[in-house]
């Protein structure tokens, strides 16, 4: 797995003036995620553990302090995913909205294989891809030999990816920074290369893990175009994000995770107004 979670969270910012009237409607395919009462349970050996476990006898302070995580011998096990269900199909984009350490990344993982479930089932159709290659990618190699690293990873020719370089730089909008190692990029630059390249070809199955506050507001709106492209060539697309207004603008459903759990599961207006609302009275 990638030294780094950061390394893959990218985010996809619109500004609520950006905002499409509406998306245009596509119908919908066969399954391409069925994702069966899932539990994904992390296992921690560490302080937050000894620390919860204090006196030795469970008691009301410890349990306060393990905060539904519970506490074994010197091991914490946190179930990040506890039952999720839904299908995804061709044609949707999904977004993935809930608090932090509700589990939306833990789960995106799981669907990229990058995560061993507890219990429960995956299935996927065709390659799913996590913001595409970022585990594949070398930090110490230039822009460019990332671009070839990746492209393969994804299962492009070799012939094809030199024949897209120049309009996967374009897209990435980095300059000559592309001849230079990535190690040396701003999270920003590094977020738009990785983009450029996970969507180069049309994946089955994108997964974008928010964060990053980067990109411009042309850069922004270049991806959301990117991404109903994919969603009207039959791909599904999953996106997280902290911003309501981009979810809006580039998902057709929205699910909510609420502590490891689907607290809600619809269209964008409802799910996020709902949310909304909750996120108020915290
Ligand atoms: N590598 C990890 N090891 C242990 N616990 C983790 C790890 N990654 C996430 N967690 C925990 O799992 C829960 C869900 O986290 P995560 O999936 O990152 O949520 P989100 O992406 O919604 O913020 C949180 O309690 C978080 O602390
Ligand atoms: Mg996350």
């Amino acid at each position: 797995m990638a030294a780094n979670n950061r390394d893959y969270e990218f985010d996809v910012e619109v500004d609520p003036e950006d905002l499409p009237t509406e998306l245009e409607h596509t119908d919908l395919g066969a399954p391409s995620v069925i994702v069966k009462d899932l539990h994904v349970t992390y296992h921690v050996v560490g302080s937050r553990a000894k620390q919860a476990q204090g006196s030795g006898k469970p008691n009301i302070l410890a349990k306060i302090l393990s905060k539904g995580k519970s506490v074994t011998g010197g091991r914490t096990q946190i179930k990040a995913v506890r039952g999720v269900s839904f299908v995804a199909r061709h044609g949707e984009s999904i977004g993935l909205i809930g608090t932090n350490g509700s589990g939306k990344s833990t789960l995106l993982k799981a669907i990229a294989g990058l995560l061993q479930p507890s219990a429960g089932e995956i299935y996927v159709s065709g390659t799913p891809s996590l913001l595409g290659v970022s585990a594949v990618l070398m930090p110490d190699l230039t822009g460019e030999r990332n671009v070839m690293i990746g492209g393969l990873a994804l299962g492009l020719p070799k012939a094809e990816i030199e024949a897209k370089f120049d309009e996967i730089a374009d897209f990435a909008g980095i300059g000559d920074a592309i001849y230079l190692p990535m190690n040396t990029y701003s999270a920003g630059m590094g977020a738009r290369l990785r983009f450029a390249i996970s969507t180069v070809s049309t994946p089955d199955v994108l997964m974008i893990d928010e964060a990053l506050a980067t990109g411009d507001a042309s850069f922004r709106e270049k991806s959301r175009i990117r991404i109903d492209k994919i969603r009207k060539e039959a791909g599904t697309v999953f996106v997280v994000s902290h911003s309501l207004a981009s979810i809006k603008a580039m998902c057709s459903r929205v699910i909510w995770l609420d502590k490891g759990v689907v607290r809600m599961d619809g269209d964008p207006e409802t799910v996020t107004e709902a949310y909304r609302e909750f996120t108020k009275k915290l």
